[in-house]
This record gives structure tokens, C-alpha cells and sequence, in this order.
């Protein structure tokens, strides 16, 4: 079988088929399926990468995921929380350095209710009309999703974390996935584009666990997937797990590239973190997205979801210069538009 072609012209693999492709691969299949996502990303994207301006605004939150440094109970961490005021002068300073695309993201903040994120939202929107405004502030009820979709938000990162509802218990204190996920299908249906994702090399994960993840995101179809190893943070019960790889998060950028040839795929903070080469090796995978951060450099340190992230010191400018550096060393060119995805890019040239 002929797997690199089966996933270009029928990408839907059943479990079977998923397990048949895993078995089979070798040095060289890797290779080529890199090689044919690098492809699949030039048709197309050409050499472009987009660029997310990320404004990390509130470290509060009221969840307990084991893996995570900023989960609720972890009392080693310093919480901060942004002003609307400041929140508002990362995008100020955003919109000068040439993002057209602000991520808001955040812990579950009891402190941001509904009306809160709808005022912030409105308020950014109505600033600078030509950026889009992505959300990427956890689970809420449907009615609040439409709320920030109707304050002008055009995009919602909620990462799946994990298709396999046991993997997904086994992560969050036995608490069952169905919600997370019926919370992608929710947010789509309203029309947000939708970024769905996990970690890879979770504790515990398992490759059928990772086969869940990729029948999901072949049937869910978001606009964007957000990927990157998993890295331990000593606050952590995780603190003495194994980070996970490199390798194997790159062949399933390449992997993802193939079954959802138009997604929009960052080369995350994570992959920078795990190699100092990682998100240029994440861009040489199939991904097109980086998402530098703009948030103030005196709270930067304390979104610290794992140990080791990047750029932490680093003012918003330098990360600009630095990113883009990266970026044509690696023969790609960055682009600062909105980057919205293919199917939508229509609807908001007519709007603006
Ligand atoms: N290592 C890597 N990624 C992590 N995230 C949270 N904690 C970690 C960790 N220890 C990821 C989760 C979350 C996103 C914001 O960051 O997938 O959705
Ligand atoms: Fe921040 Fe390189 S991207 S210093």
C-alpha cells in the first residue's frame, strides 16, 4: 500500500488502516510524507507563514489539569491578571510591530465572566477593525460562545486535548471529554474558525490514543490545529515525566498537513522550547503559523504552563525581529495579514 498517496486522495483511515500506516512506516516513508506535507503547504499557502500576536492576559484559573503549571491548586504560582487597559496596549503595541491578529488567551478566570470578554472583545474590535480577535479562554456554555461570537470574536482555540476519552480522564481527574468535544462541534456550528488540538507524548498516551486524535480532527475538519510536545513543569504531580519528542511531533505535523491539506498549523512555543531549532523543524513539517507573544514582559514568566519556555525575556519587537530571522533562514517569508483560513477569506475582504 501505497499509504503517502492513500492519505493525499482518501484521508479517511479507519482504526485499521491508521494502525496498518503506523506499522509500516520506516525512515524513508517519513521522509516522504514530509516531504509531501512541505508540498501540500505550498499548494496551498506558497511560502508563507502567518504571524498571531499572543497576549497571555490572566494566569487564574479554576481547573486542575494535571499537566499544566498554571492549574488551580498549584500554589507555587505568582497569578497576575491584565487590565483591560493593558490587554488593550499588547494590541496597540501589536498593531504597530504589523499583527493583524490578536489570540487572547487565558486560564478559566472566574474574574473574566461572559460580559467581561464581550466588552474586551467589542473594545479590540472596534480599535482595530481589520485585525481578527481569536479567543482561547477554555469551556463555556453555548450561550456565552455565541455572545463573544456576536461581540465581533472570529476564532475559538479550545484543544481537544484528547479524542480518547480514557487518555482524557486519565489528564483531568477522571472527568470525561464529551463536553470538550461536543464544545468544538458547538463553536463551529456558530461559526467561529475553530482550532482544535493536543499534546504529544502526553503521560500515558498511547498510539491509539494519537489514532483518536487524528479520526477526530478528520471528522470535526477545524481551520486550525494546535500540536506541540508535551513538556513537564516541576510544580507538576507530572514533574518527572517524560517530555515528549521532536521527531514524532513533526511527522504528525506532516501527518495532520496531509489529511487537512488547508489547515492553518502553528510550529508552537512548545517545539521552540523543547529544541532551539524546533519551530523551524515544525515549519519544514507542514506547519505555517508562529504565535510570538505580546504580552508584557514582566508577567511573561508566570504563564509558565511547563518549564523551559521561551522567550520569556523577550520584548514584543525582538521576538518580531527574531521570529522572522528564523522564518526566511528556513526559505519561508513571513506574512502579516489576517490569515484567515481558505473558506473564509472571501467573506471578510467583502466585510472590510
Ligand atoms: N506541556 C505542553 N503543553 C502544555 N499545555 C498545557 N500544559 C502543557 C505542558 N505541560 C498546552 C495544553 C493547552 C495549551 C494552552 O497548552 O494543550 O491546551
Ligand atoms: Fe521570541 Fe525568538 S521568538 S526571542
Amino acid at each position: 500500500m501505497n499509504w503517502v498517496k492513500r492519505l493525499t486522495e482518501q484521508p479517511a483511515l479507519s482504526r485499521e488502516e491508521w494502525r496498518a500506516f503506523f506499522a509500516a512506516l520506516t525512515d524513508e516513508s517519513k521522509e516522504e510524507i514530509k516531504h509531501h506535507a512541505v508540498s501540500a503547504r505550498r499548494d496551498h499557502y506558497g511560502a508563507d507563514v502567518y504571524m498571531r500576536g499572543l497576549i497571555e492576559f490572566t494566569n487564574y484559573c479554576k481547573r486542575n489539569c494535571s499537566y499544566c503549571g498554571i492549574q488551580g491548586s498549584n500554589r507555587q504560582v505568582q497569578r497576575y491578571r491584565l487590565t483591560e487597559d493593558e490587554i488593550l496596549s499588547c494590541c496597540d503595541q501589536g498593531y504597530w510591530l504589523g499583527y493583524r491578529t490578536f489570540v487572547l488567551q487565558g486560564g478559566e478566570d472566574p474574574f473574566f465572566t461572559e460580559d467581561r470578554i464581550v466588552r474586551l472583545v467589542k473594545r479590540i474590535k472596534k480599535t482595530y477593525p481589520d485585525c481578527a480577535v481569536t479567543l482561547s479562554v477554555g469551556e463555556w456554555p453555548k450561550s456565552s460562545y455565541q455572545a463573544f461570537f456576536d461581540a465581533g470574536a472570529d476564532r475559538y482555540l479550545l484543544r481537544h486535548e484528547a479524542a480518547s476519552d480514557k487518555l482524557y480522564r486519565a489528564l483531568h481527574n477522571g472527568e470525561s471529554n464529551a463536553k470538550r468535544l461536543q464544545a468544538l462541534w458547538d463553536l463551529k456550528e456558530i461559526g467561529f474558525q475553530i482550532g482544535a488540538g493536543f499534546m504529544v507524548g502526553a503521560p500515558g498516551q498511547t498510539l491509539d490514543d494519537l489514532i483518536d486524535d487524528l479520526i477526530f480532527l478528520q471528522a470535526l475538519q477545524p481551520h486550525m490545529v494546535g500540536i506541540g510536545p508535551f513538556l513537564p513543569q516541576s510544580d507538576t504531580a507530572l514533574a518527572d515525566a517524560e517530555p515528549g519528542t521532536l521527531e514524532w511531533t513533526c511527522l504528525l505535523l506532516s501527518i495532520i498537513r496531509l489529511i487537512l491539506p488547508e489547515v492553518l498549523l502553528p510550529a508552537t512555543t512548545a517545539l521552540g522550547s523543547l529544541d532551539p531549532k524546533g519551530r523551524e523543524r515544525g515549519l519544514l513539517a507542514g506547519a505555517n503559523v508562529v504565535m510570538p507573544n505580546l504580552s508584557p514582559t514582566n508577567v511573561r514568566d508566570l504563564y509558565a504552563l511547563y518549564d523551559g519556555k521561551i522567550c520569556t525575556g523577550d520584548e514584543a519587537a525582538h521576538c518580531r525581529q527574531c521570529i522572522e530571522k528564523r522564518i526566511a533562514s528556513t526559505g519561508f517569508r513571513v506574512n502579516m495579514t489576517r490569515g484567515d483560513h481558505p473558506t473564509r477569506r472571501n467573506l471578510y475582504a467583502i466585510e472590510c
